[in-house]
């Protein structure tokens, strides 16, 4: 290709780079550039842009501010929140570490909301309890009124800025340099200049976040494209427990904006359109605190059932206005502005129109519990990619399973990115040289943007392509699925993606060029949609988060395992893994009915 010669890629040298910036990234970021690495952080957007900014309710450590708790009763939650698909030996070590992570980003500097007694403020949130189930609601989820990823974004951002963490802002990775010895660097374009920068490193960690647009409706920000798990299957890797998307129950009614679980922690509950607080028929003890997948099954049955609200009966009320005007303007001020621009609705006064709304991607980039990426053999053993990590909701370390508990996301970014980093510190100790490029490791990453910027005839834009794909993955792989329904939906997705080298951008420019980064985008998204819809066609029971219609029962004997996907020539490829159900130092917490 005319285009490629040397001179025209900036190479950078670093110890190792980081793509993403968001919680997971910085926190990472933190560890390494404060034990005297030299640290690249690489994000498409302005860093504290990056979507933790959206997290509101909080993050969960069994502190014991409010109720006693314990970090035992805070695994057991989460196991069995996981529909016991979650790895326990993972989940065992983020619980255990969560009060240590909580007080240190206390004493980063995030304005935590308080108790009178000044103690950080705990509230209660779906699925927690005390005692193993048996000694009611706990309050674990630590917040700052409900912008606690706002204050733990920008908090961890000037602790990198005071530590010395190299920013690239604008940056969109385009390939992995994977090698005989593992992972390389990265090759990226520089969004706003337009130019192609190589980052070469002893590491890199992917830490981009979610795939939520692969949905119309969603929580997610425009950004959440799924780009990590995208780098890692073009490198010939896998993804996992992809078909685990959750349902966020209260997204604003067909716009998407969250409205935080804290709401009803707070005491807000739900109503049909007959008025009917309907909770307590499904989740008799939780009742609206019960698990998010139990949640979003429940209002969506309500709505099948023809109570729901509105013209068309699609949504369900949330009820707070009797937690009064000040209790609202303290705890909840973001949620009082959301329903103000999204929904036209003064909360202190009347109901918010809600429905379930895609939130979050429990699957990802397996790795372990360290952070290193792991790809498993046909006999499904898992084997570590040298020079490869991953972390945060880019990742599946499998702490989420099929179904994640509210306010386990923040915990997820800090505790991995600290783990993370500590494995990565290691890996620098024993690899103190940047590992030989493969010859013209740039190539695949400058033809992923120049066959944009040259291809003028079209037979479908960006745009008509990514609205079609996000149609068909809400009404093929929403709350409720079947064999039927998703098979549709895997074959209009095959063929849809057979369209995308076919389509064009309008815009030939190199400079903020934001079609063509769009244009990126999509192909990752395509590749995340492809892999969620094989592994949820393929998995032929109900857990957690995918619930179907004609396998209404969770199948432990044949379906206690992790799905895989990859793509060959063009096609995915589905296989399994076995859930490490043992823990490190406690008994195992086996199977039972989950009942809330
Ligand atoms: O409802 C929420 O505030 C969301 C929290 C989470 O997804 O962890």
């Amino acid at each position: 290709m005319a285009y490629l010669s040397t001179d025209r890629v900036e190479h950078h040298f670093y110890d190792l780079v980081i793509v993403g910036a968001g919680g997971a990234g910085l926190r990472c970021a933190l560890q390494l550039a404060e034990s005297g690495a030299r640290v690249a952080v690489i994000s498409k957007v302005l860093p504290t842009r990056s979507h933790t900014v959206a997290a509101q309710g909080g993050i969960n450590a069994a502190l014991g501010n409010v109720s006693s708790d314990h970090w035992h009763w805070h695994m057991y939650d989460t196991v069995k929140g996981s529909d016991y698909l979650g790895d326990q030996d993972a989940i065992e070590y983020m619980c255990r570490a969560a009060p240590l992570l909580v007080r240190e980003l206390e004493n980063f500097g995030v304005p935590f909301s308080r108790l009178d007694s000044g103690k950080i403020y705990q509230r209660p949130f779906g699925g927690q309890s005390r005692e193993f189930g048996e000694g009611g609601q706990a309050s674990r989820t630590c917040a700052a009124a409900d912008r606690t990823g706002h204050a733990i974004l920008h908090t961890l951002y000037q602790q990198n800025l005071r530590a010395g963490t190299h920013f690239h802002e604008e940056f969109f990775a385009l390939d992995l340099i994977v090698g005989a010895d593992g992972c390389q660097g990265v090759m990226t374009w520089d969004i706003a200049k337009g130019a192609y920068h190589l980052f070469q490193a002893k590491a890199v960690i992917l830490a981009t976040g979610g795939a939520g647009r692969i949905f119309r409706t969603t929580t997610n920000a425009h950004i959440c494209t799924g780009d990590g798990g995208a780098l890692a299957l073009n490198a010939g890797l896998e993804v996992e427990d992809m078909e685990f998307f959750q349902f966020h129950p209260t997204g604003i009614a067909h716009v998407g904006p969250l409205i935080t679980e804290a709401v009803r922690g707070e005491g807000g509950y739900l109503l049909n359109s007959e008025g009917e607080r309907f909770m307590p028929r499904y989740a008799p003890t939780a009742k609206d605190l019960a698990s998010r997948d139990v949640v979003s099954r429940a209002i969506a049955l309500e709505i099948r059932a023809g109570r729901g609200c509105g013209d068309n009966k699609d949504y369900v009320l949330l009820k707070l206005d009797h937690l009064g005007t000040d209790m609202i303007m303290q705890r909840l001020p973001n949620i009082h502005e959301l329903a103000l621009r999204f929904a036209g609705v003064d909360c202190t006064r009347e109901p918010i129109p809600v429905q379930p709304t895609a939130h979050y991607t429990m699957g990802g980039i397996p790795t372990n519990r360290f952070g290193e990426v792991v790809s498993a053999d046909s006999e499904g053993v898992e084997h570590v990619v040298p020079g490869l990590f991953a972390i945060g909701e880019a990742a599946c370390a499998s702490v989420h399973g099929a179904n994640r508990l509210g306010g386990n996301s923040l915990l997820e970014i800090v505790v991995f990115g600290r783990a993370c980093g500590n494995r990565v510190s290691r890996f620098l100790r024993q690899h103190r040289y940047h590992p030989a490029l493969t010859t013209d490791c740039w190539e695949p990453g400058v033809a992923r943007v120049e066959r944009w910027l040259s291809q003028t005839q079209a037979t479908s834009s960006i745009a008509e392509l990514r609205q079609r794909m996000q149609t068909l993955m809400q009404e093929h792989f929403s709350v409720y699925r079947t064999a039927e329904i998703m098979q549709q939906g895997v074959e209009a997705l095959d063929a849809l993606a057979t369209e995308l080298p076919d389509a064009a951008i309008a815009d030939g420019n190199r400079i903020f060029n934001s079609e063509l980064i769009e244009a990126l985008e999509l192909e990752n998204l395509m590749q995340m949609a492809r892999a969620t819809a094989a592994c949820a066609l393929a998995r032929q029971e109900s857990r957690g988060a995918h619930a179907r219609d004609d396998f209404p029962e969770r199948d432990d004997q044949n379906w206690m395992k992790h799905s895989l996907a990859r793509i060959r020539s063009g096609r995915v490829q589905v296989s399994y893994k076995p859930v490490r159900s043992r823990p490190m130092t406690v008994a195992s917490f086996p199977p039972k009915k989950r009942v809330y």
